[in-house]
């Protein structure tokens, strides 16, 4: 296949191929429940390097990258107090000589002390991050904006990422990854596989979905939401942006029935803990010595494991967790985990 991604300006960030690794235990685990549990395999994002690692170091390749070819020399970037995408972007700019700013908006009804005090929050500022947190009752919008002024006015160059690093450049680094992924599963003579994942801001589901466009064979996508209570919008969003991301890489129109985003996983909201992400994270951290994080893969879990024990995969099916990261996040959430063992 044509290098399709050897137009856009890229920097090497990640450790790549990250291992794809069969979970035999957690698949034993569950089929002592009596169920027909397909082959389980994971694939280690959360092995991709840089500060801790998880999915947004394949995006900031290409959104650093960017960055780099306009002559910026600040990265300005949003999320919430426990963003993993904001300790992982500040590493990306810290390694290429870049000031990271971040944005942070304490917009999760989460009162656990470490939640504010620990975590990413930490690692941010063991980074160097120059951190603004959007205050209360302004319009994060413009605050992001003013902040950008700000340092264009004093003489910087500043260059936006999104959130979540979700636009059509980050998604280049899930579509990369798709092409990962099924090359590695077709070595193994596997072709009926499934790749299942959360999903919050899009950009990894929207990659691999044009990924899947651009090869035009390979393992199906299968999105948990974490993030959004409008799912319906939230399942449009990701089209958009997966067919965008096909575009610019020349491959054929995803359809419009390409993400499939499974709901009921999310519980009362975003980064709020549910019982069954508990459950998930200590039983893979128990069976696989992995360990997952309370926001995203530990929820993303909770719901690859419920639709495992539904029947909902068929037993000839591969399945291929996406570990997309995030274990800083179980610092910031102790209260859910806190050992009894030492009083
Ligand atoms: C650990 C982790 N997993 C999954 C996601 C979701 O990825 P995306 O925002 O691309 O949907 C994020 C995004 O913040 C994340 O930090």
């Amino acid at each position: 296949m044509p290098d399709a991604f050897g137009r856009f300006p890229r920097i090497t960030l990640a450790h790549l191929p990250t291992p794809l690794s069969e979970m035999k235990r957690l698949r034993a685990v569950l089929a002592a429940e009596g169920i027909a549990v397909p082959r389980l395999f994971i694939k280690r994002d959360d092995c991709t390097g840089l500060a801790g690692g998880g999915n947004k170091t394949r995006k900031l390749e290409f959104l650093i990258g960017e960055a780099l070819a306009q002559g910026a020399d600040t990265i300005v970037t949003t999320g919430a107090l426990q963003s993993n995408h904001g300790r992982q972007t500040t590493a990306a700019a810290v390694a290429t000589g870049l000031q990271p700013v971040l944005v942070l908006l304490d917009m999760v009804p989460y009162n656990g002390h470490a939640y504010r005090h620990s975590g990413n929050l930490l690692l941010d500022d063991v980074l160097g991050a120059e951190i603004r947190v959007v205050p209360q009752g302004s319009n994060p919008a413009r605050f992001i904006k003013d902040v950008i002024d700000e340092i264009a006015e004093a003489g910087g160059k500043p260059f936006f990422v999104p959130t979540g690093g979700s636009n059509v450049t980050g998604s280049l680094g899930y579509a990369a990854a798709y092409i990962e992924i099924s090359d590695a599963l077709e070595a193994q003579g596997i072709t009926n596989a499934r790749i299942v994942h959360g999903s919050s801001s899009g950009g990894t589901q929207g990659g691999l979905i044009a990924g899947s466009a651009l090869r035009g064979s390979g393992p199906a996508v299968h999105g948990i939401n974490v993030y959004r209570a409008d799912h319906a919008a939230m399942k449009a969003d990701i089209l958009k942006l997966g067919r965008a991301t096909a575009e610019i890489l020349g491959a054929s129109k995803p359809g419009d029935d390409a993400v499939t985003l499974e709901e009921g996983f999310l519980g009362a909201g975003y980064g709020l803990p549910t019982d069954a992400m508990v459950e998930a994270v200590e039983l893979v951290a128990r069976s696989e010595g992995i360990l997952l994080d309370p926001v995203y893969t530990g929820k993303a879990m909770a719901g690859f494991l419920a639709l495992i024990r539904a029947g909902s995969f068929s037993p000839d099916e591969t399945l291929v967790f996406l570990h997309t990261g995030g274990m800083p996040g179980l610092f910031a959430y102790e209260e859910e985990f806190t050992s009894s063992v030492i009083a």
